[in-house]
């Protein structure tokens, strides 16, 4: 059967894309962003996982104002990076697990969660940023991955209580996958920023320090908070952290803090990033 082993939850600043993509990532400005995901690249190497659902939020790049999915899974055999308007990075293109995927959309819609099922979907910056963070620059991505696109740029984004339940159902859903497939599972986005208007340039470490730690001793207390408290606390953007809750709710009751990074600044936003792991 396949198992959930762990969970991720990182930033996707597209800065720390351009950095990578254009050999900076040594500079001082970048160096300390990079090194506190040293940990996690070796550790990945290690874990070996099959395949990674990939929670991620896309940014006007495949989709528009003219179609706004809440939930859209993707279930393609492959997902090309998407052109964000200086073409598409220079990365490998994703390759999907449709067979997983598919099992995935069965379950949740029988679960009677109506997610969206997306036969061709351009990935961009949201999903990629993490997969160069995690796996450097390599010729091909060493894992499979079937992409979950969350809805958080045009209100009304998911509610956080939502989100856990997806979360709880995906687990079940891949628990129930009778194929033997080492999963993760990656919440991307966040932490505080703000890329807009009067508060453009907002990071809120204590609030994003909560975040870390309840992610682990008190996710509950995770589901209840509006979509306002996000807003102001978190900045506009902020809402992002949402999609870390897909990954929460989908690891099970406990989970342990194997590795923490927290950062500011990457381009306008904190970085935040965490490595869970699943105890059963
Ligand atoms: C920026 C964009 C993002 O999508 C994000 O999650 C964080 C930062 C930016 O443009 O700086
Ligand atoms: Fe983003």
């Amino acid at each position: 059967m396949a198992r959930i082993t762990a969970g991720i939850a990182t930033s996707h600043v597209p800065a720390i894309g351009a950095a990578i993509d254009r050999g900076k990532a040594r500079e001082e400005y970048w160096r300390p962003v990079f090194e506190g995901y040293e940990w996690t690249r070796k550790w990945i190497a290690a874990e070996r996982p099959d395949v990674v659902l990939l929670v991620y939020n896309d940014h006007a790049s495949a989709f528009s104002l003219e179609m706004i999915p809440t939930f859209a899974l993707g279930c393609a055999e492959t997902f090309e990076p998407a052109d964000e308007g200086f073409g598409p990075r220079p990365v490998p293109a994703v390759q999907g697990h449709p067979d997983l995927a598919w099992h995935i959309a069965q379950s949740l819609i029988m679960d009677e969660f109506d997610i969206t099922i997306m036969n061709r979907l351009d990935v961009d910056h949201g999903l990629t940023v993490p997969m160069s963070l995690m796996f450097g620059q390599p010729q091909e991505w060493p894992v499979r991955v079937v992409p979950l696109a969350v809805n958080v740029v045009q209100y009304p984004p998911p509610t956080g209580n939502r989100c856990w339940m997806l979360g709880e159902a995906i687990r079940k859903a891949i628990l129930g996958y009778a194929e033997d497939l080492n999963v993760q599972i990656w919440g991307t986005g966040g932490m505080s920023h703000q890329l807009q208007g009067l508060r453009a340039g907002l990071i809120n470490t204590p609030f994003d320090t909560a975040y870390l730690d309840k992610l682990t001793s008190d996710p509950q207390a995770l589901r209840r908070i509006p979509h306002i408290e996000y807003l102001r606390e978190a900045g506009s953007e902020g809402i992002e952290m949402v999609m870390w809750l897909i990954m929460r709710g989908a690891l099970g009751g406990r989970v342990a803090e194997l590795h923490r990074h927290y950062h500011v600044p990457a381009s306008n936003t904190a970085v935040g990033h965490l490595v869970l792991q699943a105890v059963s």
